[in-house]
């Protein structure tokens, strides 16, 4: 990339343009050795770069293009597996060399050349160093490419010279090489199933994994990245840890597959309470937080290019288990000049002979809207119109302000076929207790065929978690105390009036005002600040402040000009958070 003067930003353009699908964490992840493209990004990456397709994957042999490949001797004796594809990646190879010669780090399996050329890894002095011997120095040197090209342990490990760490991961190294030598034979490498080349989770990606390299130099970091509530101060009303104490000895054997009787009894009548029609106790599911059914449903119902219609922006979990499962997620937008709400038009003209459902995530994660029925009505119209099921993920259900009502998009469509999914993660503050559900709703004749893939799936899953599941009755009956959060006076309500009023009182940001749950998507000014790449900004406001933030993209959101902040610290702390934010923000320039 630096010899064709190219930013990763450039060649993300490059593909817009061409129409290949390909983000900035795609990119990263290539760079990083994480995963390896497709033939079709990779034959425009070679394209692009002007290199050979297999040199950018560590193959063998010199290129076309006159770039020296890595020998095979090298090769040999670094272990690469006998294909040359992928055991390194990347990451060690084509664009890796790049992050690699900016950078003091080297990496263990072996140390490239300036031309991109592997050689072989053969001696301790070879292993991992990093020039520098104190790691927070290391940390605020590196580039957002170089942090992303050097795995987290290693740049610990060689962080202090001399330590245990380092003298072990040195002898590793030796023995590996030792083994491959004595073997005569290239070591066998295992690789992650290529059906994870276009899963991203960045709510928890490279720029967390600073964050914890960081932490573990002993430097306090603010994460305002996940949406967690416990360590916020945000206790389990007592009454549901009791009702779990007095019942886990009940509770060690499995429960039928799809949860106990008495929870989904309590979730169906909530469900009826939300006029969500045709839901017998059969059409519950209980599972380890939403997350796992969002998971399951998505394996069960999708063939290869389905197409599932998303948000942008959107909770990236459902993008990622839609294209986990061969499915392709077709982001529809969610107009921030219209407070966040979808996008019908956009919606419908997304719409394909492929597309088997919608996704609706309300309230919203990142963006905090609440939906009206005006506009779920539209889409209920539209998914009738063209014979598309429904999936909404109501988890910040009980989390609305402003005396406003969620409505249960399922209670608007009795004639379609939906599946609502909720929990007690956020609502009763215990996500860690991992407990959600999905109720199936409608008109469930069509769906047959497809309710028999959720149960075999739900079936070899055995169960969801018995304990948690034995608190479902006591939290979602009597009183609620997350009502106290959310009117005026309570955290959440004083905590989001006081963020978004904070915001947009900087110079270059502006915010639209959440509804529901406990999330900002504020956006930055990108001309004034120069920002082209939303993960640089967040690695940039973590070295230099030590805040942590998710980039908009994590999100699925296409341009580089949106981060999402979690408000659940309290006012305190977010008002320490955005005035080093305004700080940090009244000098930057990408
Ligand atoms: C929109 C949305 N859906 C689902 C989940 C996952 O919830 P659970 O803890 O029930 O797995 C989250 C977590 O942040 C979320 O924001």
């Amino acid at each position: 990339m630096n010899r064709r003067h190219l930013k990763q930003i450039d060649i993300v353009r490059a593909a817009q343009n061409a129409g290949v699908k390909l983000g900035k964490s795609h990119v990263s992840q290539y760079v990083s050795g994480k995963t390896v493209p497709r033939s079709e990004t990779l034959n425009f990456l070679a394209e692009v770069l002007d290199v050979d397709p297999a040199w950018l994957l560590g193959s063998d042999g010199r290129t076309d293009h006159g770039h020296a490949g890595a020998e095979p001797s090298a090769r040999a004796e670094a272990g690469d597996d006998a294909s040359g594809i992928g055991s390194a990646g990347f990451g060690v190879t084509g664009f890796g060399s790049t992050a690699l010669e900016e950078s003091t780090v080297r990496v263990v399996s072996g140390q490239r050349s300036s031309s991109g050329r592997r050689e072989p890894a053969s001696a301790p002095s070879m292993s991992s160093t990093v020039s520098s011997p104190s790691v927070p120095s290391t940390s605020l040197t590196l580039s957002a490419r170089e942090q992303t090209a050097v795995p987290v342990e290693m740049a610990r490990a060689a962080a202090e010279p001399a330590s245990a760490t380092n003298m072990q991961a040195s002898s590793v190294v030796m023995s590996a090489t030792s083994a491959m030598k004595s073997e005569g034979a290239p070591m066998r490498r295992f690789h992650k199933s290529t059906k994870l080349d276009n899963v991203l989770y960045d709510v928890r990606g490279p720029v967390v994994d600073e964050a914890a390299r960081m932490e573990e130099a002993g430097m306090h970091v603010l994460k305002l990245n996940i949406g967690n509530p416990a360590p916020f101060g945000f206790r389990t009303p007592d009454e549901v840890v009791y009702d779990m104490s007095r019942q886990l000895t009940d509770t060690e054997g499995y429960s039928a597959s799809k949860g106990l009787f008495s929870a989904r009894k309590a979730i169906m009548q909530y469900a009826q309470l939300k006029n969500i029609p045709n839901v017998g106790i059969e059409d519950v599911y209980t599972g380890n937080g939403v997350s796992e059914l969002i998971n399951l449903c998505m394996s069960a119902l999708l063939d290869n290019g389905d197409e599932v219609l998303i948000p942008s922006p959107d909770y990236p979990l459902w993008t990622a288990c839609v294209n986990l499962a061969g499915g392709t997620a077709v982001h529809y937008v969610c107009d921030e000049q219209s407070e966040w709400y979808p996008d019908i038009d956009d919606m419908r003209a997304k719409i394909t002979d492929r597309t088997v459902a919608i996704v609706l995530i309300n309230p919203n994660n990142p963006t905090g809207a609440l939906y009206p029925p005006e506009v779920l009505q539209q889409i209920v119209d539209l998914a009738r119109e063209h014979h598309l099921m429904i999936f909404s993920d109501e988890i910040y259900d009980r989390l609305v302000m402003d005396g406003l009502k969620h409505v249960s998009i399922a209670s608007l469509a009795p004639d379609l076929f939906c599946v609502t999914f909720s929990g007690l993660s956020k609502s009763h503050m215990i996500a860690g207790y991992r407990i959600g559900w999905m109720v199936l709703s409608g008109n469930k004749s069509i769906a047959k065929d497809y309710i028999e893939g959720i149960n075999m799936l739900t079936n070899m899953r055995i169960c969801s978690n018995v304990p948690a599941q034995s608190i479902v009755q006591t939290a979602l009956g009597g009183h609620q105390s997350v009502n106290d959060y959310i009117v005026p006076g309570g955290r959440i309500y004083e905590q989001r009036d006081y963020i978004y009023n904070a915001l947009n009182a900087i110079d270059g940001v502006t915010a639209v005002k959440p509804k529901a749950a406990f999330y900002i998507f504020p956006k930055l000014d990108v001309e004034k600040f120069n920002i082209t790449d939303d993960e640089q900004f967040a690695l940039d406001l973590l070295h230099d402040k030590r805040i942590l933030i998710t980039r908009g993209g994590g999100f699925n959101w296409h341009e580089p000009d949106h981060f999402r902040i979690v408000y659940l610290p309290r006012i305190e702390v977010l008002k320490d958070a955005v005035g080093k934010l305004a700080d940090f923000l009244s000098t930057y320039r990408q």
